[in-house]
């Protein structure tokens, strides 16, 4: 098991869309072993594969009401309903934080490390954790959910972050 290194908006391949697992062999385990102490490491809630550099349909997160933890793959959100704005940060934007609006309930199907088949529901945070983190497999960041304004001044606000976090980094 490793740390790995977390990709900051907007590098790759946070903005593209991830690819699906077909084949579940022991690198897919490893991958999700890895994700859950970097997760653990940051003290985040959730992690997707485009995080840690891998544009593959993989997330890891942890219950916050039961405290149990659960990878995701390939996950599809068949169903949702109600909304809900809640507070949301990513460990990709570090220091940023935003009031999102997400669906109260979702049902969902997927896959787990193992290539064995889940399929339920959520509500909450459990819910709002997992639109957050599917929306990482297909290129969005929490900050694409608000309106124009707010997420021109989220915008600012994390250039301002980066810059004091990476002050080398040319002007691109
Ligand atoms: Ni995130």
């Amino acid at each position: 098991m490793a740390i790995r290194d977390i990709v900051l908006y907007p590098d790759a391949p946070l903005k593209q869309k991830a690819e699906s697992y077909d084949v579940f062999d022991g690198e897919v385990a490893a991958l999700a072993a890895d994700m859950f102490e970097t997760m653990a490491e940051f003290d985040g809630c959730g992690l997707a594969g485009p995080q840690v550099g891998v544009a593959k349909r993989i997330v890891v997160l942890r219950d916050p009401a039961e405290g149990k933890e659960m990878c995701l793959i390939n996950p599809e959100i068949l169903e949702g309903d109600g909304e809900e704005v809640g507070e949301e940060g990513c460990l990709s934007l570090p220091a940023v934080f935003a009031e999102v609006p997400r669906k109260t309930r979702i049902r969902l199907r997927a896959l787990d490390e193992h290539g064995e088949p889940l399929e339920f529901e959520a509500t909450g945070m459990l819910a709002r954790i997992i639109q957050h983190e599917t929306d990482h497999l297909d290129g969005k960041m929490f900050i694409d959910r608000l309106d124009v304004l707010t997420h021109e001044a989220k915008m600012q606000e994390w250039l301002e972050v980066r810059r004091q976090l990476r002050p080398n980094e040319g002007v691109a």
